[in-house]
């Protein structure tokens, strides 16, 4: 029993070690477009190559490393299914982690390459900054992957914000740097009397929109592009930011937080929406402290609940609540101090 468990210690510590092969594994997986080719039924590895385009043993030998991590089927024939693991990884199904697989394998693949500078030097590492940003989100295909990565995580936040916090009072929330504006598909949905709003980059203003309308709410929500470095406009009473200040240190999230205090005045309220890092951690926290290695490497943060007062405290705005809503997210609730 003992020697059986100390095994499976050990083991437990290889997953860990070699868990890179995952990331890349499950990668070429969703780049080759396996997952949605598979959306239809199961195929022979041979066909699926041929349709990729991509060398038939390579092809093969990727397939039964997908089929041993449960996302794949291995059948009779070397044809190949997918498993409701798999499914997730189609892109146009509900709940897909598409996106998310291409920016994992690919921008946060490049970002963890260089972490050691980061800890060693405590500066980004990756590329990063208010005008990569802007190169970024200019870059189509760049774009594509990670504004659609960021949208299938806040689709399904948002839709948890609604369940957890009480809009009745809110007429128009602004999803600042709100990406595509997932994260108000859920608000809208739960509350008809609500109007929402997009503030972010300008070159994000149609793919926003088809988003919207996909979802059924773009006659609903208006995009407006800007910079929130420069200016927030005041149109709002309730402010959305959702993995925005965990993007910047605490002097570009000032600079922010403060735009959007003026936007909002004296009435109106904050949504930060963001993983709040424990006084002290166990096994539970992988998913923040996960962000946080993240955003060492592009110079921002994850906090802690006494590092959101102190921020906050510095803009003039006040936590008035902090409301947990799913797997890890808050919304820390400020108004003007
Ligand atoms: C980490 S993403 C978060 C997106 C969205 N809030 C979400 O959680 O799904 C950061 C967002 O900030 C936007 N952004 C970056 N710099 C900006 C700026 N100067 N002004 C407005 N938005 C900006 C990016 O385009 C991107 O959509």
């Amino acid at each position: 029993m003992m020697a059986d468990a100390l095994v499976s210690e050990r083991d437990q510590v290889i997953g860990m070690i070699t868990g890179a092969w995952k990331t890349q594994v499950i990668g070429e997986g969703v780049k080759l477009g396996l997952f949605d080719r598979l959306g239809d039924g199961p195929m022979a590895a041979s066909a699926l190559a041929s349709m990729a385009g991509a060398n038939e043993d390579g092809v093969m030998r990727l397939l039964r490393g997908l089929a041993t991590l449960g996302l794949l089927e291995h059948q009779p024939g070397n044809r190949f299914a997918l498993t409701p693991l798999g499914h997730y990884l189609r892109r146009d199904t509900p709940d897909s982690l598409n996106g998310m697989t291409g920016h994992w394998a690919d921008r946060m693949w490049n970002s963890f390459a260089g972490i050691g500078q980061s800890i060693r030097t405590g500066e980004a590492s990756a590329p990063s900054g208010i005008d990569h940003f802007a190169e970024q989100q200019a870059d189509t295909g760049a774009a594509d992957v990670f504004n659609r990565a960021m949208a299938e995580g806040s689709l399904r936040v948002g839709r948890a914000l609604a369940r957890a916090y009480d809009f009745s009072d809110c007429q128009l929330l602004m999803d600042a740097g709100g990406g595509y504006g997932a994260l108000l598909v859920g608000p809208l949905e739960a509350n008809p009397h609500l109007s929402g709003q997009i503030y972010d980059l300008p070159s994000l203003s149609g793919v926003a929109t088809a988003y919207q309308a996909e979802q059924g709410v773009a006659d609903r929500v208006r995009y407006v592009g800007g910079s929130f470095f420069e200016t927030v406009p005041a149109s709002a009473d309730c402010v959305l930011l959702k993995f925005i200040l965990h993007d910047w240190n605490d002097a570009n999230s000032l600079t922010i937080l403060r735009h959007c205090h003026a936007a909002i005045g004296e009435d109106g309220r904050i949504l930060v929406i963001e993983r709040i890092v424990p006084e002290t951690v166990s096994p539970a926290d992988q998913d923040v402290i996960r962000g946080d290695l993240t955003m060492l490497t592009v110079g921002g943060k994850e906090r802690t609940e006494a590092e959101y007062h102190a921020l906050l405290g510095e803009a003039g705005l006040r936590i008035t609540k902090i409301v947990p809503i799913d797997a890890g997210y808050s919304a820390i609730e400020a108004r003007a101090a």
